[in-house]
């Protein structure tokens, strides 16, 4: 059963950290493969599976309170996988994006990719331009695919772009603080995820926004993401909903206690 978007919202309170803003919520989507051997099939059709969960899902969240949906599409390690899986990936991310853009659009949805363009085929850059391009005005909704993305080489990046800074004058070494070295990741200037969900029963963060999940909630969903929905959304933003987050601070009612 789906959600509809009054049920959703009476069950939620839609509130972000920082007074009222929409949740950013970071999914990596895990357990394609999985989710095909148990059926005896290819691993490609779990990724297929896997595209049509992520449209349930970009579909639901807004109703969910979700104003930033950031995406694990491809990590700069899938290259490793055999060539046929990951020509079949990136054929999804381009069917994706003919098929679903311009309802996007139309929907008020502003697309991102985030990650290394390099060593991209010039028709995916295409596409991604084209989809950045055509929603770039669009503030309804904000979804972020990590494509040929990597926590540690999107820091490595953005501490080059630094050190250029540096050498060609424009900075000094010294002005380097969290803010400024932030402003070069590839998710700026993107608020950091209050929470990331990974599905498929595994419990790492395996390279994902490294820098940005800093104080974000954490929540572990055991189902294969091909079964994914905004009924699994709408339990972890739950749970997310209970915690208690602190950023390093003491709880107040610990500090009422303290006097
Ligand atoms: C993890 O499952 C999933 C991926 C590495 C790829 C995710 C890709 C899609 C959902 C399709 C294309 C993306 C977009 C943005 C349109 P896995 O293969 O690691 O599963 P396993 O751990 O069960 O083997």
């Amino acid at each position: 059963m789906s959600l509809s978007e009054g049920a959703a919202s009476r069950a939620l309170r839609p509130q972000g950290p920082a007074g009222g803003e929409a949740l950013h919520v970071a999914i990596i989507m895990d357990g394609n493969g999985r989710w095909a051997k148990q059926r005896g099939l290819p691993r490609a059709f779990g990724h297929r599976a896997g595209v049509a969960a992520l449209r349930r899902t970009v579909e639901g969240a807004e109703a969910l309170g979700v104003g930033r949906l950031t995406v694990f599409g491809f990590s700069t390690e899938n290259w490793t996988r055999p060539q046929r899986e990951v020509s079949e990936i990136l054929g999804l991310m381009k069917a994706y994006f003919a098929s679903d853009l311009g309802r996007l659009e139309r929907g008020g949805v502003r697309v991102r990719i985030i990650g290394r363009r390099e060593n991209l085929s010039s028709d995916l850059l295409a596409i991604v331009d084209e989809a950045e391009a055509r929603t770039a005005k669009n503030e309804k909704f904000h979804l972020q695919v990590a494509f040929n993305y990597g926590g540690r080489a999107d820091i490595a990046d953005a501490a080059r772009r630094f050190a250029r800074e540096v050498e060609e004058g424009r900075a000094r070494a010294s002005d380097l603080d969290e803010q400024r070295f932030e402003a070069q990741l590839s998710t700026a200037p993107a608020p950091a995820p209050d929470l990331v969900i990974r599905t498929g029963c595994e419990r790492r963060l395996s390279n994902f926004l490294l820098w940005e999940c800093a104080y974000a909630e954490l929540i572990f969903q055991d189902v294969y993401w091909p079964d994914y929905g905004p009924d699994h959304l709408r339990e972890a933003i739950l749970e997310f909903q209970s915690r208690e987050r602190r950023f390093g601070q003491v709880a107040v009612d610990d500090v009422l206690a303290a006097g």
